[in-house]
């Protein structure tokens, strides 16, 4: 599918990532861009419609799809991460968040834009995801889950969309340079760059992008995982031995 001429909506089109797909939309001559946030004044990207929109509000989210009717290109990008681990979480409050937002949000926005692409020919949603979405993260345990969660919809909606015509897009990523990970002091892409990778892939047909190299190398080491990958998170972060009791 091409980008120009397509009619885009980005989630969490406010800051971020989201902010640069919605500017990237703009420079391939996207005919329009619906940038939603939930304070719809932060979308000040030139070029783009603000929409207001949470995507965890289920009546908010079909009402958006209404109103919305000529999306030809859904970008579900709108997510949250708490650094929350498993067990030493006071609560299940950040974990359940995580789901509400990055599994639920994608969910429901899938579900209420499916018609919509449907009606437009098929188009496509490319669905960000991240590395975490291959493996579990001593840096965010429940926030990979809610990712893992995330790519388990993505290839179940693929699957079920096929029949409609509608390209589905996983996009992955180790670190973007962003809010979310401002914290972070490793290597980071670009949101540019993940940006531009991701709609070279809607463009080219492609259903996975792994668009930097730590997406690259942990999904190649996945048949693996349990001497490539936990070993040594689990030394780097814990300390302790690799298996159980001795
Ligand atoms: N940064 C990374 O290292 C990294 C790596 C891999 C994947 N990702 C993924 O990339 C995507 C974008 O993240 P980012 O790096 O741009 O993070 P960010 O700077 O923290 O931005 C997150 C965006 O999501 C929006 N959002 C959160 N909850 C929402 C809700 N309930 N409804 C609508 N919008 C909501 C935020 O809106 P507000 O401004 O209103 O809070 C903001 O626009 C996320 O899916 C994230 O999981 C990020």
């Amino acid at each position: 599918m091409k980008i120009a001429g397509s009619v885009a909506l980005v989630t969490g089109a406010d800051r971020g990532l989201g902010r640069a797909f919605a500017r990237e939309l703009v420079s391939r001559n996207a005919a329009r861009v619906y940038g939603a946030a939930r304070d719809p004044a932060a979308v000040t990207e030139p070029g783009v419609t603000p929409v207001a929109l949470d995507i965890t509000d289920p009546e908010r989210v079909a009402r958006v799809a209404r109103e919305c009717a000529d999306v030809t290109l859904l970008v579900n990008n709108a997510g949250v991460m708490k650094a929350s681990p498993f067990i030493g979480a006071p609560s299940l409050d950040a974990a359940r968040l995580e789901m509400e937002v990055n599994y639920f949000g994608t969910l429901s926005m899938c579900r209420a834009f499916a018609p919509v692409l449907a009606a437009g020919g098929g188009g496509a949603i490319v669905n960000m995801l991240s590395v975490t979405s291959f493996f579990t993260s001593p840096l965010d345990p429940s926030y990979s889950a809610s990712k893992a969660a995330e790519l388990s919809l993505t290839n179940g909606v693929r699957m079920e969309l096929s029949r409609q015509g509608t390209l589905v897009v996983a996009v992955h990523a180790g670190f973007i340079d962003t809010d979310m990970a401002a914290g972070i002091d490793a290597p980071k892409i670009s949101p540019e760059s993940v940006a531009q990778q991701a709609f070279d892939a809607v463009e080219a047909g492609d259903i996975e992008v792994l668009t930097d190299e730590r997406s690259k190398s942990i999904k190649a080491s996945l048949s693996r995982d349990h001497e490539l990958i936990y070993p040594p998170l689990q030394q780097a972060f814990f300390g302790a031995p690799v298996g159980g009791s001795a």
